[in-house]
């Protein structure tokens, strides 16, 4: 199966990143022929400035690499690097109705936001159907925001078919099954736009610092400690398996240890689970030629399948 992921860089990741998608897409190259690019011409459209888009592009290319992207197994590219998608995206534009793109809830919501409203933002599903056309891609692994996109991809390729023949791979989406919602230090969604994420990728005091910021109960030390709604709890459980689970909620249970202690514990976690990457991360840093040449690989295996699918369907509609 031909599995296609996009992802737009946006900043820092955080651990409700790493294991609501970065984790579960790493995981799929085991079984499938996956193609992941950084959506940098769609990170245009929201782009404050050159500099700030070019280090998200670069820090984001550098964090999936050093996650675990297999560069043996899976075709990892930056998309303005395959012009071949901005062609596919004009000829697509013929395809897709305005009353298709005006039903389009990513648009809707930015612009409910307050980000002015531009010809980038409203056909943005275009171009992420021209991503996932022009590769023949059969599955898109989704957040549910993105399942839309998906389905709008369908539509277009369904109507081009229908004009020129079946030269379009209809696409399925697939949402992570199971993919619950991590809490920040506050309880709150995880999430960069509301201050309460943990970075992947902190200096170990500042992390212990962040860890010792999460919101818990005011159990007094020597007393049992709810696990159930407990935050650090939450967030430990993430890297433990279920014996483990059982483990630290007698923990809790005990009355031995307070909160501060399974700050520490998850601090400890933390650190552990992402000791490779730190490693493979520091490395990349301070060998950028080998990312670009990773990337440039990349592009250039994304490029033939490209070149040859925009010949036949130029062929067909009489480019
Ligand atoms: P943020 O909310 O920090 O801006 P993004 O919207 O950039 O995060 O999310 C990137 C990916 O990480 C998405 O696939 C999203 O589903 C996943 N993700 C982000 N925050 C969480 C969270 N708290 N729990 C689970 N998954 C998350
Ligand atoms: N729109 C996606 C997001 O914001 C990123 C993306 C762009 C994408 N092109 C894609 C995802 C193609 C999957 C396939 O997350």
């Amino acid at each position: 199966m031909r599995v296609l992921t996009g992802i737009q860089a946006s900043g820092k990741l955080h651990i409700g990143n790493y294991f609501g998608a970065m984790k579960p897409m790493i995981a799929l190259q085991k079984e499938h022929e996956l193609f992941t690019f950084i959506a940098n011409y769609h990170s245009l459209s929201t782009s404050k400035d050159a500099k700030t888009l070019k280090q998200y592009t670069k820090d984001a290319s550098i964090d999936y690499l050093c996650l675990g992207i297999d560069p043996n197994k899976t075709t990892f590219w930056i998309q303005s690097d395959v012009h071949e998608v901005l062609e596919l995206y004009w000829i697509l534009s013929k395809f897709s109705p305005m009353g298709l793109l005006e039903r389009g809830h990513s648009y809707k919501d930015k612009v409910a936001k307050g980000i002015p409203a531009n010809h980038a933002l409203f056909s943005y599903p275009v171009l992420m159907a021209a991503d996932i056309l022009m590769l023949d891609t059969q599955i898109v692994p989704v957040g549910k925001d993105q399942i839309q996109h998906v389905e709008m991809t369908r539509d277009i390729a369904t109507k081009f078919n229908n004009e020129y023949g079946d030269i379009l791979v209809l696409p399925q989406h697939r949402v992570e099954a199971d993919v619950a919602t991590i809490p920040g230090i506050d309880g709150q969604k995880m999430s960069k736009s509301y201050d309460n994420a943990i970075d992947l990728f902190m200096a170990e005091k500042a992390l212990q610092k962040r860890c010792n910021k999460i919101v818990s109960s005011s159990t007094p030390l020597g007393e049992p400690l709810a696990w159930e709604d407990d935050n650090i709890y939450a967030l430990a459980s993430l890297f433990l398996d279920q014996e483990q689970k059982i483990e630290l909620q007698l923990r809790y249970q005990s009355g031995l240890e307070g909160y501060g202690h399974f700050k520490k514990y998850l601090k400890e976690l933390i650190w552990e689970e992402l000791g490779e990457a730190r490693e493979k991360r520091e490395y990349y840093l301070s060998h950028s030629d080998e990312v670009n040449d990773i990337l440039a690989m990349g592009a250039k295996r994304t490029r033939a399948i490209a070149q040859a699918k925009m010949l036949s369907i130029k062929e067909a509609i009489g480019l």
